[in-house]
C-alpha cells in the first residue's frame, strides 16, 4: 500500500490501513523532530498554503512541518490574492499545479477542496471545510494512541455542535478505528442522518458502537475521551450565537461530565477553546450574555485530564506525516 501522490480530503476517502500508516510515520517523525535529528527529505518540494479562513494551529503546523521537510511553503489568503474575485477555483487551481508538488486549503465548502485536487493534479489536502477536518482527526488519534496505548476498541464522547466538520469527521474517524463514538446534543445537532448511515455500514465491518444521546449525564459514561468544540465555527453569523448558548449549554464539559467517564479519561478539544475571559470573543459574550465560558470549564480545561496541548503538538507531527507519506516516492 501506498499514499504517494493521494490527496487528503475526508476521512471517509481514508481506509484504517491508511490511517494507521499516517500514525506509523507521524510517530517516526515525531521521535525525528524530538531527537533534533534532520529529516528535510522533501528538499526542492513547494507547496501552496490556501487560508479563506483564520487558523493558529494548522497554518503554523504546515509551515514548520514544510520547513523541517526542506519544502518551501508559500501563504494565500483571499485579500491578496486573486483567488474566488478573479480567478475561479478550476482556474486557480490549474495554475497552482504547474507551480507547486502540493496545495492545502482551509475555507468554505467540501466541494472547493475537492475541485483544487481535481484540477490542480497534485496532491491537495484538507485543512478544514465546513463538513470536515481531517488533518485535526489524525493529530487527534495520534493522541489517544499515546495515551491508551492503542485507539481501537476506546469510546469518544462528543459534546456540542456534532453536526460540522469536527463532529463529522471524529464519527467517521472513530468508526474507521474501530472506536466507539457518542454524540451528545440536542437531536437537531447529530451529525447529518445519511453520514450517520455511512458509518453505520462501516461500523458493521469494524465492530464500533455509535450512539447519539441528548442526555448529558449519560454521554461521557465509560468514555475514555471526552471531546468538545467551539459552539459557533468560522465563518457562520453573529446571530446564531444566542441559539446556540441556549441549545447547548447544557453540553458545557464540566467536572461532573468527566466524572461520569472512566477515571483515566482525557479531555480533548481541537482549539481554540472558550474556557476563560481572555480572548476577544469570550468578553463580548460575557458582557451580551453573562457566560463567562462556554463549551468546556476553565477547571476541566486546564485539569489533569486534560491533554489539549500535546494534542495540538500533534497538528504538526501529523501533517507533516501527509506531506511525507503523499510526497515522497516510496523507497526502493
Ligand atoms: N484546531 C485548529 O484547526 O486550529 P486552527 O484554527 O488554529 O488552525
Ligand atoms: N468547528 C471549528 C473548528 C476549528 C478548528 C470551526 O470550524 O471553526
Amino acid at each position: 500500500m501506498s499514499l504517494y501522490k493521494k490527496n487528503f480530503l475526508k476521512m471517509l476517502d481514508l481506509s484504517k490501513e491508511d490511517i494507521l500508516e499516517y500514525l506509523k510515520t507521524a510517530a517516526f517523525l515525531k521521535e525525528k523532530k524530538h531527537k533534533g535529528e534532520a529529516h528535510d527529505v522533501l528538499r526542492g518540494k513547494n507547496i501552496a498554503l490556501i487560508f479563506e479562513k483564520t487558523s493558529t494551529r494548522t497554518r503554523c503546523s504546515f509551515e514548520v512541518a514544510a520547513a523541517d521537510l526542506g519544502m518551501h511553503p508559500v501563504y494565500l489568503d483571499p485579500k491578496s490574492s486573486q483567488i474566488g474575485k478573479k480567478e475561479s477555483i478550476a482556474d486557480t487551481a490549474k495554475v497552482l499545479g504547474r507551480m507547486f508538488d502540493a496545495i492545502e486549503y482551509r475555507g468554505y465548502g467540501q466541494e472547493i477542496v475537492e475541485a483544487l485536487a481535481t484540477y490542480s493534479g497534485v496532491p491537495t489536502y484538507n485543512g478544514l471545510t465546513n463538513e470536515s477536518h481531517p488533518t485535526q482527526i489524525l493529530a487527534d488519534l495520534l493522541t489517544i494512541q499515546e495515551k491508551f496505548g492503542t485507539v481501537e476498541g476506546k469510546t469518544l464522547a462528543y459534546y456540542g455542535d456534532a453536526r460540522y466538520n469536527m463532529g463529522n469527521s471524529l464519527m467517521v474517524g472513530a468508526v474507521k478505528m474501530g472506536m466507539n463514538f457518542t454524540a451528545c446534543c440536542p437531536q437537531k445537532y447529530f451529525p447529518d442522518a445519511s453520514l450517520i448511515e455511512k458509518c453505520r455500514e462501516i461500523a458493521k465491518e469494524t465492530g464500533s458502537v455509535l450512539t447519539f444521546t441528548e442526555d448529558p449525564n449519560e454521554g461521557s459514561k465509560n468514555a475514555d475521551v471526552v471531546y468538545t468544540d467551539v459552539w459557533v465555527s468560522m465563518g457562520e453569523p453573529a446571530e446564531v450565537w444566542e441559539t446556540r448558548i441556549r441549545d447547548l449549554s447544557p453540553y458545557k464539559v464540566t467536572a461532573a461530565v468527566m466524572k461520569n467517564a472512566k477515571p483515566n479519561a482525557v479531555f480533548m478539544h481541537c482549539l481554540p477553546a472558550f474556557h476563560d475571559l481572555e480572548t476577544e470573543v469570550s468578553k463580548e459574550i460575557y458582557e451580551k450574555f453573562g457566560l463567562t465560558d462556554m463549551e468546556v470549564t476553565d477547571e476541566v480545561f486546564l485539569g489533569k485530564q486534560s491533554v489539549v496541548f500535546d494534542e495540538a503538538e500533534n497538528r504538526m507531527h501529523t501533517i507533516k506525516a501527509v506531506m511525507y507519506a503523499t510526497l515522497l516516492p516510496p523507497q526502493k
